[in-house]
């Protein structure tokens, strides 16, 4: 029998959808083996991917291969299911096929972790067909464990519920994004649906909002804006980004700080393993060094847990919070967007 994921999976991801033209103008300039054998010299031994990144996978895994790092040291998590924007294919044929590749893409024989990826785009009946299909790749020994990811916590927590209904077998994990930061903790709501749902871990993706919370605004990268915030909450982000500067700090690194600490300890129940304690797991996006040693350096503040840092970061976390006001906080933008109409892909 495998190990339960929380006792495998590290407290701290590196995503790699930075390593996409959505993010960055030019992924493949990024200097990934630089970054990625940065992440190992500084502790990290888990990554997140997707096929929907577009050169992601294949910049990771080459990255991987040139780290010369042991495959059976580091956690690899990659997707499924959605190809384009608008474009998804949750069907067996596609989910094997797409495996496949990402096996190859990432040159290894298998996979820790496959989600079904941004679920709320199909129906249900899709998501348990990919399931299935999944766990059928899993009892071939292709993946270890299986999970979905989305951006509404209702849908990822009916969703999860009802899988174990249905398949009498809890997911292994699920990744929610934007949804446990500064300005939105939806997340927690929901926390005990998941317990209850058997989900062993959740997975607190994108710590500062894919880049919302930052001093510079949201990234813009070769695919143009492709940040749903509304005007008026990147405006609520920017007058929090004043006000925090103005104590003499960034507001990412209030942002990551923040999420870290809280998630860590809140999401605990849905945690893994880390030494005696259980912690909520983080997956943060970098696209450079600097950016990854400024992650490690709040990861260590946190866990070195000094009260003094500790206080400092809630008061400025508290700042940020009075900024968002009652509009923004726990603001959910919609997902899909507006117009989106699902067609159903054909069988391959
Ligand atoms: N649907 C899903 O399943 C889903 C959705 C979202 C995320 N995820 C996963 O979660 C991972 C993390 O999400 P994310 O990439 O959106 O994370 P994030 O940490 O919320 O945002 C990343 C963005 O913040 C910027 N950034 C990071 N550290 C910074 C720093 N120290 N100073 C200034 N800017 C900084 C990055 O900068 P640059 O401008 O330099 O790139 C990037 O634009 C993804 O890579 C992916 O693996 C999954």
């Amino acid at each position: 029998m495998a190990p339960t994921i929380d006792t495998v999976l590290p407290p701290l991801v590196l995503g790699t959808a930075t390593f996409n033209h959505q993010y960055n103008h030019n992924p493949e300039n990024l200097g990934a083996d630089a970054i990625i054998k940065k992440a190992f010299e500084l502790g990290i031994h888990a990554f997140d991917t997707s096929p929907y990144y577009g050169p992601s996978e294949i910049i990771l895994g080459q990255a991987l291969a040139n780290s010369g790092v042991k495959r059976d040291t580091y956690f690899l998590t990659t997707k499924c299911g959605r190809i384009a924007a608008e474009e998804f294919n949750y069907t067996p044929a596609w989910v094997r096929k797409s495996i496949d590749r990402s096996l190859e893409r990432l040159k290894t024989d298998y996979l820790d972790l496959v989600f079904a990826h941004d679920v709320e785009f199909v129906t249900y009946e899709d998501v348990l067909a990919a399931v299935t299909t999944l766990r059928e790749l899993r009892d071939q020994g292709k993946i270890r464990y299986v999970g979905i990811s989305g951006y509404p916590v209702e849908t990822l927590a009916e969703y999860a519920e009802r899988i174990l209904e249905d398949t009498k077998e809890p997911l292994d994990s699920v990744m929610s994004y934007a949804n446990y930061t500064l300005q939105s903790t939806k997340l927690g709501d929901v926390v005990e649906r998941f317990v209850k749902a058997g989900v062993k871990v959740v997975q607190n993706a994108s710590p500062l909002g894919m880049g919302l919370l930052r001093q510079q605004g949201v990234p813009v990268g070769a695919m143009g804006d492709f940040h749903p915030a509304p005007e008026g909450l990147r405006q609520a982000c920017k007058d929090a980004a004043e006000a925090v500067q103005e104590k003499g700090e960034r507001l990412e690194k209030v942002a990551l700080r923040w999420t870290i600490e809280d998630w860590g300890r809140n999401g605990a129940v849905v945690g893994v393993q880390d030494g005696d304690k259980k912690r909520g797991v983080s997956v943060a996006g970098c696209s450079s060094e600097k950016e990854l040693e400024e992650l490690i350096e709040v990861w260590k503040e946190v866990m070195e847990g000094k009260t003094e840092v500790l206080q400092e970061l809630r008061n400025l976390g508290d700042l940020v919070i009075e900024k968002m006001g009652k509009t923004w906080k726990d603001y959910e933008w919609a997902s899909p967007g507006e117009g989106y109409v699902y067609k159903k892909p054909e069988e391959i």
